[in-house]
């Protein structure tokens, strides 16, 4: 099982990179867990540049995803909205396609106790126009995430452990029925 999981922040002691570091901890221990961590390499979306020449990153973005069997992406919200370079690196699958049934899970999570919920459904929104697979049982809104971590970027929520549990649980079951 290959997965490859897709940071939504650019920040060092970013929490949803740390959530994502923690959820690596939930795959069994075969599997093949990537943390991309490019999003900052890739050049700003520009159909021209999509058909004439496509760079190393972009290729490299569109192979990561489609050698994945599952995609998990966690985000912060920015003003009420994706990150820029979140939604730029997803402009760039859109012509072509790698996420395209791929069994996908959406974490946001934020300082607020709303738990980034406009970002959550703007992503979401997106990753159904784009055809991904969102995985049922498979999303998750964190809030008040600050007290939900640890100072070493562990997650020490018993209720968010057990939802991030269960996510993997329901992503692993979709990519082995796609197999
Ligand atoms: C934020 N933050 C934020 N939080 C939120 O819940 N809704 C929002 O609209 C915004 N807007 C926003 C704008 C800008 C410019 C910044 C810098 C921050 C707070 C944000 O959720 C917080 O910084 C998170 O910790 C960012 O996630 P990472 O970097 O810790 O993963």
């Amino acid at each position: 099982m290959r997965i490859l999981a897709i940071p939504g922040s650019l920040r060092k002691n970013s929490s949803n990179k740390a959530i994502l570091q923690f959820t690596r901890t939930l795959f069994p221990s075969d599997s093949t867990f990537i943390l991309y961590e490019s999003l900052a390499d890739l050049p700003h979306f520009n159909p021209d540049l999509d058909d004439e020449q496509v760079v190393e990153s972009v290729i490299q973005l569109r192979h990561e995803l489609k050698m994945a069997d599952a995609v998990i992406l966690c985000t912060p919200e920015y003003a009420y909205g994706v990150p820029g370079s979140l939604k730029n690196a997803l402009d760039w699958i859109v012509s072509s396609g790698e996420l395209m049934k791929k069994p996908t899970s959406v974490i946001s999570a934020s300082p607020s106790f709303m738990g980034g919920d406009k970002a959550f459904a703007s992503l979401t929104l997106t990753l159904t126009v784009m055809d991904a697979h969102l995985v049922e049982g498979s999303s998750l809104m964190i809030g008040s995430v600050a007290q939900k971590l640890s100072s070493t970027g562990e997650v020490t929520d018993s209720y968010t452990i057990a939802a991030l549990k269960q996510m993997v649980k329901n992503l692993i079951q979709a990519a082995l029925a796609q197999v």
